[in-house]
C-alpha cells in the first residue's frame, strides 16, 4: 500500500499536487512520534501561513478512517498513525511473497544510464585507492538496475599516453615475453620503474619512448602487439579483482578506443569558435567561468585527457542516448569534470546537464605496515587476502567446527572490504582498519553476516510457517516491521543521491533492531500463532538483509 499517496489523497491545498505533498511526507525517526509525518514547513509559501498554523488547519480538515487512525499537529509537523496490524500483515505477505524482488521499482524503465567506474590504468597495480570508485559504482549499478534502469557500466580504461612508448623501451631492454607471461603486473610495475630510474641520467631513453608511442598511434603492428599483451595482463590480472569483489562491466572501451573519434569534436568546438591558440596549445578559455582553460589539444598536437572524456561523452550520448552518465571518480578531479562539462554546455549540447561526476574521498590505511611495502602502494588484492586472512583466524577461534570454514571466510573478509568503503557518506575520506572492519560486534559486515545468519538458524528450527496476526504487535515487533518498510524508500535515496551507504547504514539498522528483537521476544515454544508472526518477521528480514546486501555486491555466509 502507498500509504504516502494515500495521505496526500486525502490532503487538499491549492496550488500543489497531490505528487508533491506525497513526496514531502517523512518517516520519523522514532515510532512514538507516529508512522508518516508531514513538515508543514513545506507550504510556508504557498499557504503565507506559519507551519504551526498549516499544521493545525491541515488537522481539522483531515478525516480519519481504518487506514489512517489518528493525526496529530506538533510543532509544525502533521504527524499520522496508520493501522498498524493492516500496515503489517500486508508488508510481511509483499516481503515474503516477493522474496529477492522485494524492494524493485520500475521506475527507471526506458531509462538509460551509464556508470563510469573502476577506470584503472593498463600496466599499473590496482591498488587501495581504487577500491571505492570500483564497489561505489559497482553498488550504482545494481541499485539503479533494481530500480528499473537500464545501466552501462563502464571500465573507462587509462590506455592512452606516452607511458606506453616507456612501457615498450622498458621491456625491449630488460624484459621479455616470457618474463611478462611470468610475472605479469609486478613485472611490468617493475620494468617501469626501472625506466624512470634509467630515464633519470639517460635523456635519449624518452625520445625512444615518444617514438614508439607514436608507432603505437600509427597502427604499427609490433608496437600494438605489444601495447595489447601489456592490457589483456592488466585485465586478466585484475579481472580477478572483480570477480571476488561480485563486479562486471558492460564495456572496456578506454581511452584509446576514442583515438579516431576526436577529430570531430576538435571540429566542433572550431566551427564554434570556442578553441583559443594559446603557446601554440590549442584551449577553451573558462575565465569568465572562474576557471582555468580547459586543454584539448597539446602544441605536439596530441590530444589530452579532457579531449577523450569530450569524445567519450558524446559517444556515450550518441550510443546509449543516456538519462544521467554518472563519473564515479575521486574529488581530486573535480576540476577536470566540471571543465569538460561546461565546455560541452558551451558547445550547445543540452544533455551536458546530465553528466554528473559522483566524487568520493581518499582511502588510506591504519596499518603502517602495510601501507608502504618499500616505498610501493598497497595492492587491493593484498588487503583482500589479508582480510580474508583475519577473517579465518577469527572463524577458526569462535567456531573451530563450522562446515565450509574457507567459503564463509572468503565471504566474511571481501565482504568486509566492500563494506569498510561503502558504510559512510562517500565523500568522507575512509582509514581502513582490519580490526575495525572484522569487528563482529561493530558496525560492520559480519554483524550483519552473522545476523542473517541467526535468521537462518531459527527458520530451519522454526519449521513452516503458518498463519499469523499482526493486530497486536508489541513495541520490538512493531519497530521491525516500520524499519522493514522503510526499504524501498532507502533504496530510492540511495539512487537519487547516489549513495549506497545508506543502504550499508540501513542494514545496520535493521540488524540491530532484529537483534533486540530477537533477545527480547521468544520465538521457539510461543503460543502458535505469535510463533508463526515472529517466523514471518525473521523470515522477511532474511529477506530484506540479503536484497540489501546483494545490491552492495556482498555475498552472505548460509551459517556462521
Ligand atoms: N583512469 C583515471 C585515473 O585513474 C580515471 C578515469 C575516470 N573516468 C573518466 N572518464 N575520466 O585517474
Amino acid at each position: 500500500m502507498d500509504y504516502k499517496g494515500y495521505i496526500a489523497s486525502k490532503i487538499e491545498i491549492d496550488g500543489i499536487d497531490k505528487e508533491t505533498i506525497s513526496s514531502f511526507i517523512e518517516v520519523p525517526p522514532t515510532n512514538e512520534m507516529g508512522d508518516f509525518a508531514l513538515p508543514c514547513f513545506r507550504f510556508s509559501k504557498a499557504m503565507r501561513k506559519s507551519p504551526i498554523e498549516i499544521a493545525n488547519l491541515l488537522k481539522d480538515a483531515f478525516t480519519t478512517d481504518d487506514v489512517i487512525k489518528e493525526v496529530n499537529a506538533v510543532n509544525g509537523y502533521l504527524n499520522f498513525k496508520i493501522n498498524r496490524g493492516g500496515f503489517s500483515q500486508k508488508l510481511i505477505e509483499e516481503i515474503l511473497e516477493k522474496g529477492e524482488d522485494y524492494g524493485k521499482s520500475d521506475i527507471g524503465n526506458g531509462k538509460t544510464i551509464c556508470i563510469d567506474y573502476s577506470s584503472i590504468n593498463i600496466a599499473k597495480p590496482f591498488h587501495i585507492g581504487h577500491l571505492s570508485t570500483t564497489v561505489i559504482g559497482s553498488a550504482l549499478c545494481k541499485i539503479f538496475r533494481f530500480l528499473g534502469y537500464k545501466v552501462v557500466g563502464i571500465n573507462h580504461l587509462g590506455d592512452y599516453g606516452t607511458q606506453f612508448g616507456k612501457l615498450i623501451v622498458a621491456f625491449k631492454k630488460w624484459s621479455s615475453i616470457e618474463k611478462v607471461q611470468k610475472g605479469r603486473l609486478t613485472e611490468l610495475t617493475s620494468i617501469y620503474v626501472k625506466y624512470h630510474e634509467e630515464a633519470e641520467n639517460n635523456p635519449s631513453l624518452d625520445d625512444e619512448a615518444r617514438h614508439y608511442f607514436k608507432l603505437i598511434e600509427e597502427g604499427d603492428k609490433e608496437a600494438n602487439e605489444l601495447f595489447n599483451l601489456f592490457k589483456q595482463i592488466t585485465l586478466e590480472e585484475v579481472e580477478k579483482i572483480y570477480k571476488l569483489l561480485n563486479v562486471e562491466f558492460d564495456s572496456y572501451a578506454g581511452e584509446s578506443f576514442y583515438n579516431d573519434k576526436m577529430g570531430v569534436v576538435i571540429d566542433e568546438l572550431t566551427e564554434k569558435g570556442l578553441l583559443k591558440t594559446s603557446d601554440k596549445a590549442k584551449i577553451v578559455d573558462l575565465e569568465k567561468y572562474d576557471m582555468p582553460p580547459c586543454l584539448i589539444l597539446k602544441s605536439d598536437g596530441s590530444s589530452l585527457y579532457a579531449t577523450r572524456d569530450m569524445a567519450a561523452a558524446i559517444y556515450r550520448k550518441n550510443t546509449y542516448d543516456f538519462y544521467k552518465c554518472l563519473y564515479v571518480v575521486a574529488y581530486q578531479q573535480n576540476l577536470h569534470f566540471k571543465q569538460f562539462f561546461k565546455v560541452l554546455e558551451l558547445m550547445d549540447k543540452p544533455w551536458a546537464k546530465d553528466l554528473e561526476h559522483v566524487a568520493y574521498g581518499m582511502v588510506s590505511l591504519t596499518d603502517g605496515a602495510m601501507s608502504t611495502r618499500s616505498g610501493r602502494v598497497v595492492l587491493l588484492e593484498d588487503v583482500i587476502k589479508k582480510c580474508i586472512e583475519k577473517a579465518q583466524n577469527i572463524i577458526e577461534e569462535k567456531t573451530p567446527d563450522l562446515d565450509g570454514k574457507e567459503e564463509v571466510a572468503r565471504k566474511v573478509g571481501t565482504g568486509s572490504v566492500i563494506f569498510g568503503a561503502l558504510c559512510n557518506n562517500k565523500i568522507k575520506d575512509i582509514v581502513f582498519s582490519y580490526d575495525k572492519v572484522l569487528n563482529f560486534d561493530g558496525e560492520t559486515c559480519p554483524y550483519v553476516q552473522y545476523t542473517v545468519a541467526r535468521c537462518n538458524s531459527v527458520l530451519s528450527k522454526g519449521g513452516e510457517i503458518g498463519e499469523f496476526d499482526t493486530n497486536n504487535l508489541n513495541e520490538d515487533e512493531y519497530a521491525l516491521v516500520s524499519v522493514l518498510g522503510r526499504f524501498k524508500e532507502v533504496v530510492l535515496d540511495a539512487g537519487e543521491k547516489r549513495e549506497p551507504s545508506f543502504i550499508t547504514r540501513y542494514a545496520l539498522e535493521l540488524a540491530s533492531v532484529f537483534n533486540k528483537f530477537y533477545f527480547n521476544c521468544k520465538i521457539m515454544g510461543s503460543e502458535e500463532k505469535v510463533k508463526n508472526l515472529r517466523l514471518s518477521l525473521t523470515k522477511a528480514v532474511q529477506t530484506v538483509l540479503t536484497n540489501a546486501f546483494t545490491l552492495l555486491g556482498i555475498e552472505i555466509p548460509e551459517k556462521m
